[in-house]
């Protein structure tokens, strides 16, 4: 580790350059590290400094390690999306849509979207989510062995496409966006980490189905924005807002913009949840007590009639096991800045054009912000206990001007789905359950096979 003193910082006290993290070898730097054991990596290095330097092949990135820190990143200006993780999912989403975009198409871009997604506007999506919760719990009533992977990413799509793009023909196109997506899913996770640039467009058949599922995706999305215009109808709902919305001229937005936009918020909205979804079963499946305690919770506040988003609120013990999943498998695990300006963080100099990187995984697991950090306890989100937590070691939908869009919309989505599925399914582990994390655009076990038993 070495700490030097490089310039004068405009206060009295000089900025430092950040200590270099241990571990690293030749050439590669740290990144072996990164590749093999991601999470493991990530934890250690705030014992190594607040902010630290890693190298990345011939590369800098600084890790910034503190809940304290990463807050002041995300709020501040010096600092915009970009970086690697953003680079791998531009294939996908464009550089323009909501997702990937910067100053002022991205505020406007957030401007357009937000009606979507405020809290009045969510209780009109309930009764999609409810219904698509208990089509989850009646396919599962067979006692087969369940794909949670496939079934969870389904469930996720179906929601997020459903309740933004409201109309009866998105039922069987939901389907396909699933097929879609999945195949996308995967092959970008490979671009990711095996980043080979022009190998993936040798017309091999994996590249080809990527290809395709691409695609048959931005088909579907302009037949799903025909299908509206020609409709006529205009619900309160995402694509409605897109298709009202005006540029800075006071001029419709282009076709392409409202395209790219579906994809940009479609796309991260369901492989989030769709990971989520996976890491609640995990959780329901190893501490059966807690759905023990969910189906209790549901009895005593709703009863015997089916659980409707209404109930949602007072469904405080299931939300805090929500709670508690996002902390411990935060689907969102590692983000990525670039400083815009040199500038100062924690008293470090940070350069312009540097790389950031940090980890929502690391900060929400960490013993300095966590009592028994790696024990799940739902109850550490009671209200006479939850001010204990340190301020941003708790954000796994992000603060600031890139904060989740649909932070409410997924908490009032995954505690009802949660209490559906609680209450009628206890869970066990079948053949080829693998609950490793599996670590990749986002993060989620590995590959879940269960037995749903009837309560
Ligand atoms: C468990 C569920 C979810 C989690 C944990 C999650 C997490 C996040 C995080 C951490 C960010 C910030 C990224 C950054 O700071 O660089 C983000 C941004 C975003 N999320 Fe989510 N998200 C979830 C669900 C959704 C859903 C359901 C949608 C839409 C249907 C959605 C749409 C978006 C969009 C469009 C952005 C980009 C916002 C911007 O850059 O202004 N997310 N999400």
């Amino acid at each position: 580790m070495t700490v030097e003193s490089v310039r004068p910082g405009t206060s009295e006290t000089p900025l430092r350059e950040p200590p270099v993290a241990g571990g690293g070898v030749p050439l590669l730097g740290h990144g072996w590290k990164l590749v093999r054991d991601p999470l493991a990596f990530l934890g250690q290095l705030r014992d190594h400094g607040d902010v630290v330097r890693l190298k990345l092949g011939p590369k800098t990135v600084y890790a910034v390690t503190t809940p304290a820190l990463t807050g002041t990143v995300a709020l501040s200006p010096d600092y915009i999306i970009a970086g690697p993780l953003w680079e791998s999912l531009e294939s996908l989403l464009g550089k323009e849509g909501v997702a990937t975009a910067n100053g002022p198409l991205h505020r406007r871009q957030r401007r357009t979207i937000q009606p979507a997604f405020k809290l009045d506007a969510i209780p009109a999506y309930g009764p999609i989510m409810a219904e698509e919760s208990y089509a989850v719990v009646e396919r599962w009533r067979s006692g087969e062995v369940l794909d949670v992977t496939a079934e969870s990413f389904r469930v996720a799509v179906r929601i997020a496409a459903r309740c933004l793009m409201r109309g009866g023909y998105m039922d069987a196109r939901a389907d396909r966006i699933c097929t879609d997506l999945a195949t996308l899913f995967s092959g970008m996770y490979q671009r990711m980490v095996v980043p080979l640039g022009p190998l993936y467009k040798v017309p091999l058949p994996a590249n080809r189905e990527f290809n395709r599922a691409l695609a048959d995706l931005h088909v579907l999305v302009d037949e799903i924005v025909a299908d509206r215009r020609a409709s006529g109808q205009k619900p309160d709902d995402l694509l409605t807002a897109l298709l009202e919305a005006k540029d800075e001229n006071g001029d419709p937005i282009g076709e392409q913009e409202i395209h790219d936009q579906v994809i940009a918020i479609l796309t991260p909205g369901s492989e989030t949840v769709g990971a989520t979804v996976m890491s609640l079963l995990l959780v329901l499946t190893e501490h059966p007590e807690l759905g023990d305690k969910i189906r209790e919770e549901v009895k005593t506040v709703v009863g015997d009639r089916p659980v409707a988003f209404e109930d949602v609120r007072k469904l405080t013990y299931t939300a805090n096991v929500v709670t508690e999943t996002l902390r411990l498998y935060p689907a969102v695990w590692i983000l990525t800045r670039r400083a815009v300006t040199d500038t100062e963080l924690g008293g470090y100099r940070i350069p312009e054009g540097a790389d950031l990187i940090y980890s929502p995984y690391a900060v929400q697991r960490d013993g300095r912000s966590y009592e028994r950090h790696e024990e799940f306890d739902p109850d550490r989100w009671l209200p006479e206990r939850s001010g204990d937590v340190p301020k941003y070691a708790m954000s796994p939908f992000s603060v600031g001007n890139r904060k989740c869009p649909s932070d409410h919309f997924s908490m009032a989505e995954l505690t009802l789905l949660t209490a559906v599925i609680a209450s009628a399914h206890r869970f066990e582990h079948a053949g080829g359950s693998d609950p490793r994390p599996r670590i990749g655009i986002t993060l989620r076990p590995r590959r879940l096979m269960l037995r749903a038993l009837p309560r």
